[in-house]
């Protein structure tokens, strides 16, 4: 199957468009998939529909990358309409084996095209050896049906090697509407036996009634379950998007195929964080890049021929029991020039930013000094007031108020000497790290003007500022 390049769809207004984010040339994006490392490139495909920039039947959007800062947009790796992913080629993930690159996907198939509820799911595989051309297994699927005890939903393969063998982790639904995750095992990628459920969802509104996205891990000593769990009733101030994106931590035994683990952990604050997928970097780090969106949310790039984004691609580490996660050291290729670099003692700063760049602000400031009690990190425009986050000292939360309905989401931070916010601003895009890692959120902003950014004390503060313009070089 090939792409109608004269039906693909065109951006006709560069506004929102993100200068340092990776987003598809034109039309829809949303979950990363296939992140991986191969002959000396990153790659990272995701779910695109090249002639809308509304959802459609999903292909696989694709580019490559030697430093995951600089990334190059290659042909679609997969589009559907065969036999086995007729409907659309749903998310998945890559693995190398025998110098060749296998992608793992999902088919997705509509009993009746005017029926979106009523479909069937299959797991199949496609191989490449440049990592460029991808050909689709001729005895697709590979995983032709769920067990019986599952409902349609069964679907975002995620695979790893172990031990000479290799793992898949599936997400589904049981019958009795419960999320779950199902765990695959091969020897060669090709006959797939099935090894059992090795989490499921406690009931519907407490951890959800579809599991989406599933990616096991190690790291530091533990095994990290990450999905995107639906149906999580919201709290006041938990669970709040409509989708959540999250994890387990525990203690995985192959043997057994068995999971002890905690309770479910947000990873992301923000309103637009969904549908994660990590790798193990050649160095050994755990890499994560999540869709910088929301099902259902508002998305004015629409009317401009695109939609959608990923994330900056961020390390997570584990400390303590808690998931951190940080902008990768990489980023700091993108600085271009400096914008500030000052000690102050004040209670209201501001700094302009130009239009056309992005920009990095890293804010610190000792809280044992502050005599007020809050502090307040604005990005404005002149066309309204778009976003701030306020840290409160006495209870260590973190209040985010984005200009529109559903405006606020909120963190809790441990007890701190000192706050750090370290905040990356695309031209539609607003991430905020906060005290390396233990807090973040995640936006969407947009305007067609310049921002301004205000930091705003009850009381004069001493704080560091640094800021950068930042740009891929092309
Ligand atoms: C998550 C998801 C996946 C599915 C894909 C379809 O956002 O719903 O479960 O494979 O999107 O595009």
């Amino acid at each position: 199957m090939q792409i109608d390049e004269t039906k693909v769809i065109k951006v006709t207004n560069e506004r929102y468009r993100l200068n340092y984010h990776l987003s598809p040339n034109s039309g829809w994006m949303n979950d990363p998939n296939g992140f991986v490392y191969f002959k000396g490139y990153y790659h990272i495909f995701y779910q695109y529909y090249p002639y809308d920039s509304q959802w459609g039947p999903m292909h696989w959007g694709h580019a490559r990358s030697h430093d995951l800062i600089h990334w190059e947009q290659l042909p679609a790796a997969l589009v559907p309409g065969d036999r086995e992913d007729e409907d659309g080629c749903f998310s998945g993930s890559a693995i190398v084996k025998d110098d060749k690159l296998f992608l793992i996907y999902t088919g997705h198939h509509y009993y009746d095209k005017n029926d979106p509820d009523n479909f069937w799911q299959n797991q199949n595989l496609a191989f490449s050896s440049d990592g460029v051309h991808f050909t689709k297994y001729e005895n697709n699927p590979i995983i032709a049906t769920p067990p019986k005890d599952n409902t349609i939903h069964f679907r975002d393969p995620k695979v790893w090697e172990h031990d000479g063998k290799y793992y898949v982790v599936i997400g589904s639904q049981n019958e009795e509407k419960l999320g779950r995750i199902l765990m695959y095992v091969s020897n060669d990628l090709f006959e797939w036996e099935f090894k059992g459920t090795i989490a499921e969802s406690k009931s519907s509104f407490e951890e959800g009634f579809m599991w989406e996205c599933p990616d096991l891990f190690r790291l530091n000593g533990k095994d990290i379950l990450l999905f995107s769990p639906q149906g999580i009733k919201a709290q006041k101030q938990k669970y709040l998007n409509l989708f959540q994106t999250g994890y387990f931590i525990g203690d995985f035994n192959y043997q057994k195929a068995n999971y002890k683990h905690h309770e479910f952990v947000e990873l992301d604050h923000g309103h637009d964080f969904y549908a994660t997928q990590t790798m193990l970097a050649p160095d050994g780090r755990r890499i994560v890049f999540g869709w910088m969106d929301m099902w259902e949310a508002n998305m004015p790039e629409q009317a401009d021929g695109w939609a959608g984004a990923l994330t900056l691609p961020r390390e997570l580490t584990l400390k303590d029991d808690h998931l951190y996660m940080n902008p990768i050291e990489e980023t700091k290729q993108l600085r271009k020039t400096e914008l500030a670099s000052e000690k102050c003692t004040t209670a209201k700063y501001n700094l302009s930013l130009p239009k056309e760049n992005g920009t990095e602000i890293l804010l610190t400031s000792q809280i044992q000094n502050w005599k007020g009690n809050t502090i307040t990190f604005s990005i404005n425009s002149a066309e309204k007031n778009k976003m701030a986050l306020t840290y409160d000292k006495k209870d260590q939360k973190l209040t985010l108020t984005r200009q529109g309905q559903d405006a606020k989401r909120y963190a809790k931070l441990k007890k701190c000497s000192e706050l750090k916010l370290h905040v990356f601003i695309d031209r539609s895009s607003v991430e905020i790290f906060i005290n390396d890692g233990e807090a973040v959120f995640t936006e969407r902003l947009y305007s067609e003007k310049n921002y301004e950014v205000a930091v705003e004390a009850k009381q004069t503060i001493d704080m560091n500022i640094d800021s950068y313009l930042l740009s891929r070089s092309e």
